[in-house]
């Protein structure tokens, strides 16, 4: 993790108690994205260690698509959306999940990506690890290749990696 990163993380994550309910401590990363040194830096730091490892970025909706799209443009890949259930409209795999506060299901288009596609997969938080234990088996029942899933913070306590054992999973911050 670059000096740049680092500071940004430290300097812009806003810690919010008590949302979306009681009890949770929510780490709100919009001022690192809203920042244009933080955001090209955590950008820069989430591809870096996959570099000429995948040939598509997968985003979970809604805050993994803006690192997903700006890792897509910035290594020239392609980009696809795993979005929570009832939003594409052709043919989808679902997956159900539980997530920290409450239970949810992801889909992906059955067709978006050419079987083999080698795919990165991006999200801003690993909690649970529900969500990205999801999208990774949705791609992989699409028939690609999950290369390593990247995150900007991972809550260790909740031991996320747990359901994604196995995999490549590699996170900027730990708290
Ligand atoms: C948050 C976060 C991750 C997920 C992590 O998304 O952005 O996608 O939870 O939780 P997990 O590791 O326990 O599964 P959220 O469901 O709040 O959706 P949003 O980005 O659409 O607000």
């Amino acid at each position: 993790l670059t000096d740049t990163a680092r500071s940004a993380l430290d300097r812009l994550t806003a810690v919010v108690p008590d949302f979306p309910s009681p009890g949770i401590l929510f780490r709100d990363l919009t001022p690192v994205f809203s920042d244009a040194v933080a955001f090209r830096a955590v950008v820069d730091a989430l591809a870096e260690p996959f570099a000429g490892t995948f040939d598509a970025v997968a985003g979970v909706e809604a805050r993994g698509f803006l690192l997903a799209a700006a890792v897509a443009y910035a290594t020239g890949t392609g980009v696809v959306t795993v979005r929570k259930a009832g939003k594409l409209p052709r043919a989808v795999h679902r997956e159900s999940y539980d997530l920290e506060y409450g239970q949810a299901a992801l889909e992906i288009h059955q067709s978006d990506l050419p079987a083999g596609t080698r795919v990165l997969v991006l999200d801003d938080v690993l909690a649970t690890g529900g969500t990205l234990a999801a999208a990774c088996a949705l791609l992989e029942r699409a028939e690609a290749t999950v290369v390593g899933c990247a995150v900007v913070l991972e809550l260790g306590a909740l031991g996320g990696r747990q359901l994604l054992a196995g995999r490549t999973v590699r996170a900027l911050d730990i708290v």
